[in-house]
């Protein structure tokens, strides 16, 4: 089994000024293979900090992750990225960045493009693999980015605020979609959001991180996820249990933000 286990995990920084920053203390977990977790927490309570960890980006300078019982020392294949914009290869097709992972590791061609094809589909681009990729919409081009990292088949996916950039319309579009690939996958994925709405309806568990220093505040095991594999997203966020924990999630952040603002002016 691929768990992902963090273990008294912790980070500081060194600041350009000779101060430091901690930005992770005693972060442990044990996320199960299969698992939906979402986080969420203020800005700069280190949740990129936490990702960029976990992808081997970054070593922690105390505690370590542990992905399938080892350690993680580096990038690695078993782990995929989908980051928030920008991290596609504009200037090529859909296909040729679909398939780059696979290129890289010298894969049959022919099998590489039914995987492709078959991945397009998955994500509704379904006739997109000779389109330069610059002429694609953000939503498509998320769309790609998505496809670009399951086509590797990879244990775990990360993603770093993936649809912050796109419209309302279609952010509720690819949040269904990514409901549905964990179905349809049962793959691990860990979801960094700053929409407590989305971190909601993605979090079959939630994590919301408190700053200074970054650590785990509250932890949610929420049916939401669960529910939007079968009910419309828009029924689910109009439940009285969905608002009633989004209020409560609001309110836990906004008193963080007080206080960060009363720490920030007492300063
Ligand atoms: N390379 C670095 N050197 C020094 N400090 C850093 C570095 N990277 C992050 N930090 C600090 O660590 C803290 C956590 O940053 P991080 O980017 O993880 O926050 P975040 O929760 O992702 O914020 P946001 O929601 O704004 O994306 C911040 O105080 C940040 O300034
Ligand atoms: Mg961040």
């Amino acid at each position: 089994m691929s768990d992902l286990v963090a273990d008294k995990v912790n980070m500081v920084f060194n600041t350009k000024g000779g101060g430091t920053v901690h930005a992770l203390k005693d972060i442990s977990f044990t996320l199960k293979q299969g698992e939906l977790l979402s986080v969420l927490g203020p800005s700069g309570c280190g949740k990129t900090t936490l990702l960029n960890i976990i992808a081997g980006f970054n070593r922690p300078t105390g505690g370590a992750f542990y992905l399938g019982g080892e350690e993680i020392s580096g990038p690695g294949l078993n782990r995929g990225m989908v980051f928030q914009q920008g991290a596609l290869f504009e200037w090529l097709t859909v296909a040729e960045n679909v398939n780059f992972g696979l290129r890289m590791k010298g894969s049959d061609k022919k099998e590489t493009a039914q995987k492709v094809e078959e991945w397009l589909d998955i994500v509704g681009l379904q006739g997109f693999g000779n389109t330069p990729t610059y002429q694609l919409s953000g939503g498509m081009q998320q769309r790609v980015a998505l496809a670009r990292c399951l086509i590797n088949d990879p244990d775990l996916i990360l993603m770093d605020e993936p649809l912050g950039a796109l419209d309302a319309l279609t952010r509720e579009k690819m949040q269904t979609l990514v409901l549905k690939i964990w179905k349809e996958t049962g793959k691990t994925i860990m979801i960094i959001t700053h929409s407590v709405e989305e971190a909601l309806l993605l979090g079959e568990r939630l994590f919301v991180m408190a700053p200074r220093p970054g650590r785990l505040h509250k932890e949610y095991q929420l049916p939401f996820a669960e529910q939007g594999l079968t009910t419309d997203p828009r029924e689910i966020k109009n439940s009285a249990q969905f608002s009633e924990t989004r209020e409560e999630i609001l309110t836990m952040i906004w008193n963080m933000e007080e206080e960060i603002m009363g720490k920030t002016n007492a300063a």
